[in-house]
C-alpha cells in the first residue's frame, strides 16, 4: 500500500508517494502562476491549483508505476492563510488572496480596535497580521460587498483541493488556527471572534485533527486524477505543521528551521502557549493535542533568489556562492536587510523594505552575496531568540530543511549565527512528505505521528558551530538589530500613495 501527500504551495502543486516504510517512491510537481494586480496584492486562481494537483497525481502514479487502487489514503497540505471564498453552489467567488498579500493593514488595525488587542491575542494566540485570513474577509466585506454577500463557504488553499477531491467542506486544526478566527485553547472556531468580525459561523467548515479522515475521493475526482473512488482523504495540515511532521519536529525541544522562500523557526508546545505580545505565531500542530510556536520571515531563500535573478541573472547558485566562502564572517561590515516583501517576525510591517547598508569601495559581489546569507541568518536569529526566551525549556536539536540549507556555506553561517548545532534529515521533501505520513497514521499503518516520524526520519548530517566566529557575529547582529528601528520611519515615507 502507498500513501499520497499533496502540497499546494505558492509555486506549484506537488504530489509525493511513500510506501509503508515511509520511503519516498516518486514525486511530481506542476507549476502555478501568481498575480499581483496592484502593489501589495498577491493572488492565485484556485482552478489552476486543482488542475495542477490533478496533473501531478496522474504523473506521480505513472512515474511510480502505482495503480490508484494501491493508494491507501491521501494527506493534504499547502500554503497557509489564503482566503478562498465560495458561493452556495461551491463556485469560487474571486481569486484567492494569499499568505503574502499585504493589502489589509487597515483591517488588522480595525480587528484590534473592535476586540481589544490583548483580548484578541488571549483568544487566538496571535495578533492580526496582513498575511492571516481574518483581515482578508474584512477587506472583502469593505471593498467588494457584492462578492461578500454571496459567500457561503470559507476555505484555505489545501481545503479547496479537498473540496475538489471529496466534495466535503473541511479543514485541519493547524490551518484553522492560522485564520486567527480560532480559539487556540479550544482548537476550534471562536464564537467571540466571529461575532466581533460579523462573520457567519455557518461559512466555516468542520475542523479535524491532522490524521483524521475528512471524506473520500469522488468518482468525478477519481476520473481526473487516476485515484480510486472511495480513497480516504485525511485532514493533513498547513504547510508549516506538515513540514514539521516531515522532519520529525513533533515534540518539545526539537526545533524545525526551514529556509525556503520564507524562513521559519518552529517549536512544538505541549500546551497552547502564547507569546504575550503576539510576536510569535501560536497555532495548533498537525499532531493531535499539540500546539506550536513559530517565527516567520517572509523572504529567506526568497532573498537569495531575488538577488541572483536581479544582480546575477543566469548564474547558478553554486557559481554565485563559491566566491562568498572566501569572504570573512561579517562581510567586512556590509549588511543586508531581507525585508523584500515586508516582514512578519519580529517586525509585523508590510512596508518594511530590503536594503544593503554599509557599502564601501572595498566590497565586491562576493561580499554582497555573503551579506545576503548573513542577513537572512540574522533575521532567523530574531525568531530563534524569541523562541529561546518563550519558556519552552531546553532546545535539544535544530533540524534544518528547505532549499537554503542544501549548501554547506549557508548551513555553516546559520550554525555560527544561531550558535547552535544543526542537523539535516533524510526526508528533504518537506510538507508533502509530512502530509503523506499523516495519511499513513490516519489509516493506522503507524499508531501515531511521533511513531511515523521515528520510523521514517533519520539524521543524515551535522553542522557544528564555529565558536571562533561567535564574537564577530554577535557584534554584527547587534548592528543588524538596530537597522530596522533606524530605517522604519523612512520605509513608511518611501511608500508613495
Ligand atoms: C506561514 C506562512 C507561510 C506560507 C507559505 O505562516 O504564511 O509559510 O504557509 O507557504
Amino acid at each position: 500500500m502507498y500513501f499520497l501527500g499533496i502540497d499546494t504551495s505558492t509555486t506549484s502543486s506537488k504530489a509525493l508517494l511513500i510506501d509503508e516504510q515511509g520511503e519516498v517512491v516518486a514525486t511530481a510537481a506542476s507549476p502555478h502562476t501568481l498575480q499581483t494586480p496592484h502593489p501589495l496584492w498577491s493572488e492565485q486562481s484556485p482552478a489552476e491549483w486543482w488542475q495542477a494537483v490533478a496533473s501531478s497525481i496522474l504523473q506521480v502514479l505513472q512515474l511510480a508505476g502505482v495503480k490508484g487502487s494501491e493508494v491507501g489514503a491521501v494527506g493534504l497540505t499547502g500554503q497557509m492563510h489564503g482566503l478562498v471564498i465560495l458561493d452556495g453552489e461551491g463556485k469560487v467567488l474571486r481569486p484567492a488572496i494569499l499568505w503574502n498579500d499585504q493589502r489589509t493593514q487597515a483591517q488588522c488595525d480595525e480587528i484590534h480596535r473592535r476586540m481589544g488587542r490583548e483580548r484578541f491575542i488571549q483568544i487566538t494566540g496571535n495578533v492580526a497580521l496582513t498575511g492571516f485570513t481574518a483581515p482578508k474577509l474584512l477587506w472583502v466585506a469593505q471593498n467588494e460587498p457584492e462578492v461578500y454577500r454571496k459567500i457561503r463557504h470559507v476555505l484555505l488553499p489545501k481545503d479547496y483541493i479537498r473540496y475538489c477531491l471529496t466534495n466535503a467542506y473541511a479543514m485541519d486544526k493547524a490551518d484553522g488556527a492560522g485564520t486567527v478566527l480560532f480559539d487556540l485553547k479550544a482548537r476550534d472556531w471562536s464564537p467571540e471572534v466571529m461575532a466581533a468580525l460579523e462573520i457567519d459561523a455557518a461559512w466555516m467548515p468542520h475542523t479535524y485533527e491532522g490524521p483524521q479522515i475528512t471524506g473520500t475521493v469522488t468518482a468525478e475526482a477519481a476520473a481526473l486524477t487516476g485515484l480510486k473512488a472511495g480513497t480516504p482523504v485525511v485532514a493533513g495540515g498547513g504547510d508549516q505543521a506538515a513540514q514539521a511532521v516531515g522532519v520529525g519536529a513533533v515534540e518539545p525541544g526539537i526545533i524545525g528551521l526551514t529556509v525556503g522562500t520564507s524562513g521559519v523557526v518552529f517549536a512544538t508546545t505541549p500546551a497552547p502557549l502564547i507569546e504575550p505580545q503576539g510576536r510569535l505565531h501560536a497555532f495548533c500542530h498537525a499532531v493531535p493535542g499539540m500546539w506550536h510556536f513559530m517565527g516567520v520571515m517572509l523572504s529567506a531563500a526568497g532573498s537569495l533568489q531575488w538577488y541572483r535573478d536581479t544582480l546575477a541573472p543566469g548564474v547558478s547558485f553554486d557559481e554565485l556562492l563559491k566566491p562568498a566562502e572566501a569572504i570573512s564572517a561579517g562581510s567586512e561590515g556590509l549588511f543586508f536587510l531581507p525585508y523584500l516583501s515586508g516582514e512578519r517576525t519580529p517586525y509585523p510591517d508590510p512596508l518594511a523594505r530590503g536594503a544593503f547598508v554599509g557599502l564601501t569601495l572595498r566590497h565586491t559581489q562576493a561580499h554582497m552575496t555573503r551579506a545576503v546569507l548573513e542577513g537572512v541568518a540574522f533575521g532567523l536569529k530574531d525568531c530563534f531568540e524569541l523562541i529561546r526566551n518563550a519558556g519552552l525549556g531546553k532546545i535539544t536539536q535544530v533540524r534544518a530543511s528547505g532549499g537554503g540549507t542544501k549548501g554547506a556555506l549557508w548551513r555553516q553561517i546559520l550554525a555560527d549565527v544561531l550558535e547552535s548545532e544543526l542537523v539535516t534529515v533524510n526526508t528533504a521533501e518537506g510538507a508533502a512528505f509530512g502530509a503523506a505520513l499523516l495519511a499513513g497514521v490516519g489509516l493506522g499503518v503507524w499508531k501515531d505521528v511521533p511513531t511515523a516520524c521515528k520510523k521514517s526520519v533519520r539524521i543524515t548530517g551535522t553542522t557544528l558551530p564555529q565558536p571562533q566566529n561567535y564574537a564577530v557575529y554577535r557584534q554584527a547582529y547587534a548592528v543588524y538589530h538596530d537597522l530596522y528601528p533606524a530605517l522604519q520611519p523612512l520605509f513608511k515615507k518611501m511608500t508613495l500613495e
